[in-house]
């Protein structure tokens, strides 16, 4: 049985925000969410989470029902943070200690941590620093048994130049916890109930401490500073990248890429330069992503080409379709597929079918459109009154001249032209030719005004 304990009262003093400090975000989502994901999967039965700065706001946020939720008002020390959790621990399993701030631990890590503890055993997660300054030490005795835990504040010269330290990740049988945490207190440098003092009581009580390392230190990295929540972005987003070309996608350059949400892919997708993918995205096989797009929750279907610099929301892009350059695609769109949907054009809340083309400078808002439609340049669907919404239909093979206005809610019919610009506000039969008709007129003799001498 496995409790999972996550500290997450600390301020951040140096993030220097008003948002806590765990809720902070790495791929748009809070770090704290990023551990509490990763505890999930070890299954635990009790799921506990240490919170002070921030109250209620952190439980808000991240609200889920599987955890418990327990205050630490005042923040004595890690060993004092844990205390406030034991109430909801199971006295029979072993308990994980995680940090909301040390989002990228890997589930496999824990796991050959918490394998490693037994009722005669406790597991630290340690690593190797080349400049373990600022972290407690791992103190080993000269068969290379640990010993103890030294604070930095507390070390010795020597005791400071040993370079593995503690990642503060571990695990231990909860039961012992409740007679240890009991013991603490506070007498070192810093005035605080040090969680690491529980290594030297278990070592009293005849308890082998077992270590454990992370295949890499990004793992066992905290955030203190925005530097350092930068730091974990990029490297949270590699690993995104290198997830992504291990399913086979192209990315021109890896280090040009977020993805704060998942994307899910087929065969033989490209993706250009500093493309941002946010929420749930769905490509296609052969999609090639242009530079510079940001897709949000879109569904793109095979051999579908997004030319560069677009903007797509909540919207799904049918086959064999070419978007872009700069298209701005909003939410409740639907193209049906084959369709060319070209330089500055908006599409929003509008279905439109297989074939049909809105190439230049455009906006269709809240309309049904047909199939083979052809869109000219310029064509607006005026969908607003000033308090409503109306929609537009065109059916099927319309045609519209440039500079068009279709004022809503009016019908195209099928077939049906309209001439360039036509204010239609009025339905269009099908198949006819309707234009708005003004007089072209010429003004004879006119002069073209002249500078002033
Ligand atoms: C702790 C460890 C140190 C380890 C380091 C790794 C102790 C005494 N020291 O040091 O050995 O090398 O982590 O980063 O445990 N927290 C609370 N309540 C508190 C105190 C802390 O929730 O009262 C949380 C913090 O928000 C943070 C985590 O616990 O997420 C660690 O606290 P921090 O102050 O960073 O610990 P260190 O003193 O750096
Ligand atoms: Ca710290």
């Amino acid at each position: 049985m496995l409790n999972v304990v996550i500290l997450a009262a600390g301020q951040g003093t140096r993030m220097k925000s008003d948002l806590p400090k765990v809720l902070h975000p790495v791929g748009a989502r809070p770090m704290l969410a990023h551990v509490i994901e990763t505890a999930r999967q070890l299954n635990p039965s009790r799921l506990v989470v240490i919170y002070g700065h921030g109250g209620q706001h952190v439980i808000d946020t991240i609200n889920a029902p599987d955890i418990v939720w327990a205050e630490q008002a005042e923040q004595l020390g890690t060993g004092h943070a844990v205390a406030q959790g034991l109430h909801a621990l199971s006295d029979a399993g072993i308990a994980l200690v995680l940090y909301g701030d040390v989002p990228l631990t890997r589930t496999k890590t824990l796991q050959q941590l918490v394998e490693q503890v037994d009722e005669n055993s406790l597991a630290l997660l340690t690593v190797d620093l080349e400049d373990p300054s600022g972290y407690g030490r791992i103190l080993r005795d000269d068969n290379g048994s640990v010993h103890c835990i030294r604070e930095e504040k507390d070390a010795s010269e020597v005791e400071k130049s040993v370079n593995e330290v503690n990642t503060g990740i571990l695990a231990v049988a909860a039961k012992k916890l409740h007679d240890w945490l009991d013991k603490l207190d506070n007498n070192n440098a810093q005035g605080e109930y040090y969680l690491t003092d529980i290594i030297a009581m278990a070592v009293a009580d005849g308890m082998v401490i077992n270590t454990a390392q992370p295949e890499v230190i990004e793992e066992v990295l905290g955030v203190n500073s925005k530097t350092q929540l930068a730091y974990l972005e990029r490297y949270y987003q590699f690993q995104q990248a290198e997830n992504l070309m291990k399913e086979g996608v192209t990315i021109i350059d890896p280090a040009r890429i977020d993805v704060r949400g998942h994307v899910n892919v087929g065969r033989d997708v490209t993706m250009d330069v500093n493309v941002i993918f946010e929420g749930e995205v769905t490509l296609g096989d052969n999609v090639r992503i242009g530079a510079g797009c940001v897709l949000r929750d879109v569904i793109i279907e095979d051999d579908v080409e997004i030319l560069p610099m677009c903007v797509i929301e909540n919207a799904s892009i049918g086959a064999k379709s070419r978007v872009g350059p700069y298209s701005r695609i909003r939410p409740g769109t639907e193209l049906k597929g084959d369709n060319h949907v070209g330089n500055f054009v908006e599409i929003k809340n509008s279905q439109i079918g297989l074939g049909s083309k809105v190439n230049h400078l455009t906006y269709i808002g809240d309309t049904d459109m047909g199939s083979g439609v052809n869109i000219g340049a310029g064509t607006i669907t005026a969908n607003y009154d000033g308090a409503n919404k109306h929609r537009t239909v065109i059916e099927d093979n319309v045609s519209t001249g440039s500079n068009t206005v279709m004022v809503a809610p009016v019908t195209v019919g099928k077939g049906a032209t309209l001439g360039a610009g036509t204010v239609l506000r009025k339905d269009a039969p099908p198949s006819e030719l309707t234009l708005t008709a003004t007089q072209q007129k010429t003004v004879k003799g006119w002069q073209k005004p002249t500078t002033k001498k």
